[in-house]
């Protein structure tokens, strides 16, 4: 067994970067600004990764948000600089890059002008796994003859792969839809960093029995076990691994990819990347990154959470989990909340724990603990009981159905149909209310998808208001000062 990779067909594992999008996204809460990649984004390209995935998610958010960035302008500027390597996006299927589900007309609209500003990899995903909400984007992402990457959430309810819902057959039955929707890769998405090891050399093994698609693994080092979780997937033929450029990585992050290149270097899967490259690369990140310092959350000596081996419930759902109970002054029933979760996931259809259906059981979990059970319900939880969000891997709880839908506004018996059908058009109403403010599409869609921040972003683009000053924006010139002023408090102690 040991000589594994060393003998055989060469086969190249495959690795696209995310150092722009997930890597910052995940640890520095997504506040990387253009200037700061442009430095080095001549030589990322000429690394030789498989794709470079530089938006999506929540940059589009924190861009036109925090950082008074045009978020189609990143596309735009990266491309002058990036000619070779595929530029890929996270696509939250018809969530596009916001929290709800957004009309048709304003889906095909998005996937259009994103593909006009330079995307050429769309990866895309749902909540539920429900890939009726693929349809529209995929239509458009298909029509614009770019990439369609069709991903599944990768999910658990117990340690390991199996049990009643999330079992080998549950994997291979949605990646088989995934083919026949005509996917160019598959991507397993593991979100939470839960995935065993073991348990994806087999997924992968039984997968490439059933699909003829490249697979492409996403994961995050939460647990700990990422590192394990690609050595495993790689030994098992996985084509396409997420990386991140050392500063970027590990924590809540990809695995970093320098290792990776390390380990495999003289094996059949050795990925023929040039180490001294990345290595410059990475010292690059190292010297912009403590601009972004403030953002790193740095209470915990701990690196990985280890609370997520034996609970499955993901970092970023503890944390919110912690700050709603802190606000009740109720944080001694956290332990109650952990185990409330568990059981309302299951009633409310065991959906996969990602943004946003994380927020929606977390947040009805700690309502039921409190409060009683299901004595207060959110809106978010009636939308997803009566099928606003799409078919939930489970049928909901027949009891909890009745009691969450018993004055609900559109009705007691839920849609069986595609969610977005259920949706009126919005962009006329949008064009009509944002007026000259947009100059075009894509000014039209930062403010359909998101209108109140939208707009004012839009004021401050125009030249309408001007920007008040980020106060978390940081130079390497206030870093300095900041470090040698804690220098000096040193020397007095
Ligand atoms: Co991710």
């Amino acid at each position: 067994m040991n000589d594994f990779l060393e003998q055989g067909p060469k086969n190249p594992i495959k690795i696209q970067d995310n150092t722009f999008r997930d890597g910052h996204q995940s640890l520095l809460a997504t506040r990387m600004r253009t200037e700061d990649m442009i430095p080095i984004a001549e030589q990322m390209d000429s690394v030789g990764f498989w794709a470079m995935e530089v938006w999506g998610g929540a940059t589009f958010d924190t861009m036109h948000r925090f950082l008074g960035e045009d978020p189609f302008d990143r596309i735009r500027i990266l491309k002058k600089y990036i000619k070779n390597t595929p530029f890929s996006m996270l696509l939250r299927g018809q969530n596009l890059v916001g929290y709800r589900n957004y009309a048709d007309d304003v889906a095909r609209l998005f996937v259009d002008k994103t593909s006009e500003a330079g995307m050429d990899i769309f990866r895309v995903f749902d909540a539920l796994n429900d890939f009726r909400n693929f349809q529209t984007v995929v239509e458009r992402i298909r029509a614009n003859g770019k990439h369609f990457q069709g991903t599944i959430c990768y999910s658990l309810t117990e340690r390991r792969m199996g049990g009643d819902v999330f079992n080998l057959e549950y994997y291979l039955n949605k990646a088989r839809e995934l083919q026949d929707m005509g996917a160019d890769t598959l991507c397993l998405k593991d979100m939470a960093g839960i995935m065993a090891p073991f348990d994806i050399a087999k997924l992968i093994t039984e997968l490439k029995k059933v699909i003829t698609m490249p697979i492409h693994l996403h994961t995050h080092y939460t647990s700990g076990m990422a590192s394990m979780i690609y050595l495993e997937a790689i030994k098992a033929g996985v084509d396409i691994i997420d990386t991140c450029l050392a500063p970027f990585a590990l924590r809540t992050s990809q695995p970093a990819v320098e290792p990776i290149v390390a380990t495999l270097n003289g094996t059949v899967r050795d990925s023929e990347l040039n180490l001294n490259l990345l290595l410059e690369l990475g010292d690059y990140i190292e010297s912009v990154a403590p601009k972004y310092r403030d953002h790193l959350a740095s209470h915990k000596m701990s690196v990985i959470d280890t609370g997520v081996l034996a609970h499955q419930v993901p970092g970023g759902m503890i944390s919110n989990l912690v700050s709603q109970l802190r606000d009740a002054k109720a944080l001694d029933r956290l332990p109650e909340v952990y185990k409330e979760v568990a059981v309302t996931r299951k009633e409310l259809g065991m959906p996969p724990l990602v943004t946003p259906t994380s927020q929606i059981v977390g947040v009805q979990s700690v309502l039921n603990v409190l409060f009683g059970r299901y004595k207060m319900v959110t809106n978010e939880v009636k939308d997803l009981v009566y099928g606003l969000y799409g078919k939930t891997p489970i049928p909901v709880d027949e009891e909890v159905r009745k009691k969450i839908l018993k004055n609900y506004k559109r009705g007691q018996t839920p849609i069986t149909g595609r969610a977005a059908d259920y949706l009126e058009p919005e962009l006329e109403a949008a064009r009509r209310k944002v007026g000259d403010l947009a100059k075009d599409d894509f000014d039209l869609l930062i403010y359909a998808i998101y209108p109140t921040t939208g707009e004012q972003f839009l004021k401050w683009k125009h030249g309408i208001e001007e920007r008040p000053p980020d106060v978390m924006a940081k130079s390497l010139e206030d870093v300095k000062k900041e470090d040698e002023a804690l220098e000096e408090a040193r020397k007095q102690i």
